[in-house]
């Protein structure tokens, strides 16, 4: 495991920094829970590039990054403990962070960190990119940040999806269970991102879906891993993808984008 390779002790002057952590080792509450969430996605993400020859540069996008947290760690944990050089793109709308971080990079000399005060979707860039990646993006920030993958041909998409007001589970078979707000919640949840990795196995992804950290430290920690890489696809993902949107009335955002943009993706 990673955590016993990078020893929690060693970032605790980067969680001091960031302020994840106070001055006198103090961790809040809530700092906690987010720590344990960056330590177990940085697991995912290391996972997927370990393999990744040490010759090139890692390329990496933080869409909806916020406070950057995540992206800190994987920097610091790339370019300080496994010495390789590394550039990630953190992108977020709240221009007023990404100048925050902007200055704080600096002051940490990561300078193979950028900071984008844009909408996911006027986000470009050319050449190669490793993986995208997003930690409780918004709503169709979500879709978004998968597109983002789709659109710069990412070898690796990585979604945790936060809240997700646009969308509705309409169901008359599962009337009685999502009429339990607990229940409906969690229908909505494993609905829409069913939905998103069907679209991307119909774009040439493998997929997969897990928990990737325990529900102590979030309600919201169900993962979408998808990888571009050759299979054979045995299922007529088209078919499922339109009998599970018309049976619950859903169409997460991506499959508009998708539609719309096609020809960007060829
Ligand atoms: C809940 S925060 C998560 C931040 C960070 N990833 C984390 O886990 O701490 C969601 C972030 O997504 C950003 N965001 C929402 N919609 C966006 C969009 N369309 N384009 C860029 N950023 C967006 C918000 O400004 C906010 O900082």
């Amino acid at each position: 495991m990673l955590v016993n390779k990078i020893n929690r002790e060693e970032l605790y002057d980067l969680f001091q920094v960031v302020k994840l952590q106070s001055r006198n080792a103090f961790i809040s509450k809530d700092n906690e829970v987010k720590i344990e969430q960056i330590i177990a996605y940085l697991e995912i993400i290391h996972s997927e590039l370990r393999r990744v020859s040490k010759k090139r540069p890692l390329v990496l996008i933080d869409s909806g990054a916020g406070n950057c947290y995540l992206s800190y760690l994987v920097y610091y944990f790339y370019r300080h403990i496994e010495n390789r050089p590394i550039q990630i793109f953190c992108i977020d709308n709240n221009e007023r962070l990404m100048q925050l971080n902007r200055d704080l990079a600096k002051r940490m000399n990561f300078e193979g960190m950028s900071f984008y005060a844009s909408d996911i979707e006027d986000f470009a860039m050319d050449g190669p990119v490793d993986v995208v990646y997003s930690l409780h993006a918004c709503d169709t920030a979500t879709d978004k940040s998968i597109y983002l993958g789709l659109r710069t041909k990412a070898k690796v998409i990585l979604s945790v999806s936060c809240c997700q007001h646009s969308l509705s589970l309409k169901s008359q078979k599962l009337k009685a269970v999502i009429r339990h707000k607990a229940f409906r919640d969690k229908a909505l949840m494993m609905i829409s991102d069913s939905l998103r990795a069907l679209l991307l196995e119909q774009m040439g992804y493998k997929v997969g879906i897990f928990d990737f950290v325990s529900s102590r430290y979030t309600e919201k920690n169900t993962m979408i891993r998808a990888k571009r890489t050759e299979f054979k696809k045995q299922i007529d993902f088209e078919q499922e993808y339109r009998q599970l949107s018309d049976e619950f009335g859903m169409q997460p955002f991506l499959e508009t984008l998708i539609a719309e943009k096609k020809n960007h993706l060829k």
